[in-house]
């Protein structure tokens, strides 16, 4: 099963004095789904936004999927309130959750689409038992916590290797790669087997947000 290409511009770059516009600009120009990166200045060293911006989000009008990263411990709290203020998928990372299983079935509940997060030293036998719970499969290509740091090439390899699990699965699961993504590297993530790409920096850094998107579509259609 072969999904679409997803552009997934992370909005930790965008400017917050004016979120509601940056996203709705951003989705004019072409992006399918907007990345919510949600840091408690625990689980990983920044603080960032929380459900009340979800909401308001919503309130503005954005009605494209809303891409829910969660980098917070306890995880279970604060998944309701995410899927009230209109998250369409939610993702945790396993460090996150001590009962993984039963964090991937309560966001299921709340009526969202579910997804596991992959730092780049993280094992991914925490995928063995829970596959036919996943939406989402999200590798990091950065250590979690800031926008703007490069992309470890190691994920390359991480990402052929889960592409294998999820086809092998026959599962319909997203493969989404965070950290890092730009216009030059987009191509060689996509082959790897990605599908679903989140760019910050890439994106909020430059002035013309429809001919960076142009350009990674562009750049991914070069390898088919
Ligand atoms: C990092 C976040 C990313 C971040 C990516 O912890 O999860 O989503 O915004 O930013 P760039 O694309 O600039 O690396
Ligand atoms: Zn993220």
């Amino acid at each position: 099963m072969k999904n679409e290409n997803w552009i997934a511009p992370s909005i930790l770059s965008a400017n917050f004095a004016k979120l509601g516009e940056e996203v709705d600009n951003v989705l004019k120009a072409g992006a399918d789904i907007v990345h919510f990166d949600v840091m408690d200045n625990h689980f990983v060293p920044n603080l960032t936004i929380g459900p009340l911006v979800c909401e308001a989000l919503r309130k503005h009008g954005v009605t494209a999927p809303i891409d829910v990263h969660l980098m917070v411990e306890p995880v279970d709290r604060i998944v309701p309130d995410f899927a009230k203020a209109g998250a369409s998928y939610i993702t945790f990372h396993p460090e996150g959750s001590v009962h993984i299983d039963r964090t991937l079935q309560l966001i299921k509940d709340c009526g969202c689409k579910a997804g596991l997060v992959f730092n780049p030293g993280t094992p991914l036998s925490h995928l063995d038992y829970v596959m036919d719970k996943l939406d989402m499969i999200l590798l990091m290509s950065v250590n979690p916590g800031f926008g703007g740091q490069s992309f470890l090439p190691s994920a390359l390899g991480k990402l052929r290797e889960v592409r294998k699990r999820i086809d092998d699965s026959g599962f319909n699961i997203r493969l989404e790669i965070d950290g890092g993504v730009n216009g030059a590297n987009i191509g060689a993530i996509k082959a790897a087997g990605a599908d679903t790409f989140v760019a910050g920096s890439a994106i909020f850094g430059k002035p013309d947000y429809k001919a960076i998107i142009d350009e990674m579509r562009a750049e991914m259609a070069k390898v088919g």
